[in-house]
């Protein structure tokens, strides 16, 4: 079959033919048709991230999937050819409690897998094979959209976290909360544009910061939905005195990581999602400033990485009722769909202005628009 495979740790990327995988017992063979690009695969093809699995050379690439069941090996139940579904990513590491309880997302050490990242093959290719256990079914009304749950599965733990964090100074957690509840989103790729519309949906006021005038796909689409845009190119002082209860980060900027804790009002929740470059410069850092400020307004710095398959559920939900509301705008965030063969070109270059590319890899019995 026809794969988009790298040479972890070596950079690059090539669309190659590699042996398709078999369906072993208690297995779903799924076929591919669409899977989602993002920094993730950008940074294993340019060489900083990734491994392949053991004993293979290369690393199939992709991990924001969408398939349709082809096959289900016998005694194999509640899966059917014609499905809809979507991989979850991580494999436990099968020691600790968190990998033993289905939330390897947490997994404590660090000997898990991730599909098309860490330790597995991913999901650029034309078909894979799965357990049901690691299988999301998708309702055909969602399969549009349904390729960006994965990030959607990412944006959701991370403002369960914050939400969690929030709710420590509250006497009875998840009371509701007396005043509209403010977030600041930085970068409006697609995990910042996705956190915006959850947070909106869910009545957040919510102000979304980018480097770029508003005139773009996704300065458009935050006002459809009633988001304020803020151009921070020049820096967070662009938002004068505002404060937020919640700041969701999804650009993996140190520097920017730093200024954004000033932007936490009292009592205030960072959550961090961008995954920064190890071997980026180190950056200077007003240390005694910035902790003073933290404790003295209870603030918390969270990170927040992968999501397991209850964060995968959520999603479907908030897709659903994001649908409800706001009728075809998720599908606008997918700026282009591009066949399998164009990955190397897609996953070396960018173009400006796009949220997020999808390469489609079959079309076999679905229902998506086209
Ligand atoms: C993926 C996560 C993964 C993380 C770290 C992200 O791009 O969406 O599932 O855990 O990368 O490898």
């Amino acid at each position: 079959m026809k794969a988009a495979i790298a040479h972890p740790p070596a950079a690059g990327v090539e669309v190659a033919d590699v042996p398709n995988p078999s369906l072993v017992p208690g297995s779903v063979r799924v076929a591919v048709l669409e899977c989602g690009v993002c920094g993730t695969d950008r940074d294993i093809v340019g060489g900083k991230y990734g491994r392949a699995p053991d004993g293979a050379s290369f690393l199939i690439l992709g991990h924001e999937n969408l398939g349709v069941v082809a096959e289900v090996a016998p005694g194999v139940s509640g899966f059917a050819a014609g499905d809809l579904v979507v991989a979850t990513v991580r494999r436990g590491c099968g020691i600790c409690r968190f990998c033993n309880s289905g939330r390897s997302d947490f997994c404590e050490t660090g000997k898990f897998t991730e599909r098309g990242i860490g330790g597995a093959h991913g999901y650029f290719a034309e078909e894979y094979v799965e357990r049901p256990e690691y299988l999301v079914k998708v309702p055909g009304a969602l399969a549009n959209v349904a390729v960006l749950l994965e990030p959607m599965s990412v944006v959701e733990k991370a403002i369960f976290q914050g939400q969690r964090v929030l709710d420590r100074k509250e006497p009875t957690p998840g009371q509701p909360r007396t005043g509209t509840p403010t977030a600041l989103v930085a970068g409006t790729g697609a995990i910042g544009m996705l956190a915006a519309l959850v947070l909106r949906v869910r009545g957040w006021t919510v102000t979304a910061i980018d480097r770029h005038d508003a005139n773009t796909l996704a300065g458009a689409l935050l006002q459809e939905i009633g988001a304020r845009h803020v151009n921070a190119a020049a820096g967070v002082s662009a938002l004068g005195t505002d404060r937020f209860d919640l700041v969701v980060e999804a650009t993996g900027s140190v520097a920017l990581d730093f200024s954004l804790v000033d932007l936490l009002g009292p009592n205030g929740v960072l959550v961090l999602t961008g995954i920064p470059d190890a071997t980026a410069p180190s950056t200077p850092v007003p240390g005694g400033a910035l902790w003073r400020e933290v404790v003295l307004g209870n603030q918390a710095i969270v990170g927040s990485v992968n999501a397991n398959r209850s964060y995968f559920e959520s999603g479907l939900r908030d897709l659903t009722v994001i649908e409800e509301k706001w009728p075809g705008l998720v599908g606008r965030l997918i700026s282009a769909r591009r066949p399998l063969a164009d990955g190397p070109e897609v996953l070396t270059g960018r173009d400006a202005g796009t949220v997020k590319v999808v390469l489609t890899v079959s079309n076999r019995g679905t229902t998506r628009a086209p």
